[in-house]
């Protein structure tokens, strides 16, 4: 497997690996990639195996709060899924987080992403208590808006 920062050739690839993540995952625009690409590409890390893409990470330093990092998109290529894929692109990201002084990294998912929750705990992160609780899962109500209920997980670096 091997880790590189996203570049602006790996959009398409980037792109064609968001559309497998249905339905908690879909691709965002090329301009998006691009920005990404071109201001955050040291916590956006891509992992290939051979010449696929396998996983990506799409994560960035708040600049509101800068000992946060926070993911915005975690994906696995369905044929790579338990390899690894995730757990080495978030070894990358904490690496990353140290380097220039982060302190935490968070990220939500949506409360029915059992797989995701499983995940997370398993990687370390905590389960930020919300108010309500869905087959197990912590959540916080509107965390994202009206109506985007999310689970909410961190890990301190
Ligand atoms: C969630 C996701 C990113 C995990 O990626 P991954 O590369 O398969 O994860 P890893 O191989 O690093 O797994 C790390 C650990 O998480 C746990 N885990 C991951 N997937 C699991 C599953 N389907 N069932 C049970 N445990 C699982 C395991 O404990 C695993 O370690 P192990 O295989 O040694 O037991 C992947 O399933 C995915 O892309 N899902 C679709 C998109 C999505 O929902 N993204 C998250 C949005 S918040």
């Amino acid at each position: 497997m091997n880790i590189a920062p996203l570049h602006q050739n790996d959009i398409p690839d980037v792109i064609a690996l968001m559309q497998l993540g249905a339905p908690y995952i879909s691709p965002r625009t090329p301009s998006d990639y691009w920005l990404y690409a071109t201001l955050f590409s040291s916590t956006c890390p891509l992992a290939r195996v051979g010449h696929q893409l396998a996983g990506a990470i799409m994560a960035f330093r708040s600049q509101d709060t800068p000992d946060d990092l926070y993911l915005q998109d975690v994906i696995t290529h369905p044929e790579h899924r338990r390899t690894g894929i995730t757990s080495a692109l978030l070894s990358h990201i904490r690496d990353r987080g140290r380097t220039f002084g982060a302190r935490r990294l968070y990220l939500t998912s949506e409360p029915g992403n059992s797989t995701a929750h499983t995940t997370w705990t398993r990687l370390g992160f905590t389960n930020i208590t919300g108010d309500t609780t869905i087959n197990g899962i912590s959540v916080i109500s509107h965390y994202k808006g009206p109506g985007k209920h999310r689970a909410v997980y961190e890990q301190l670096l």
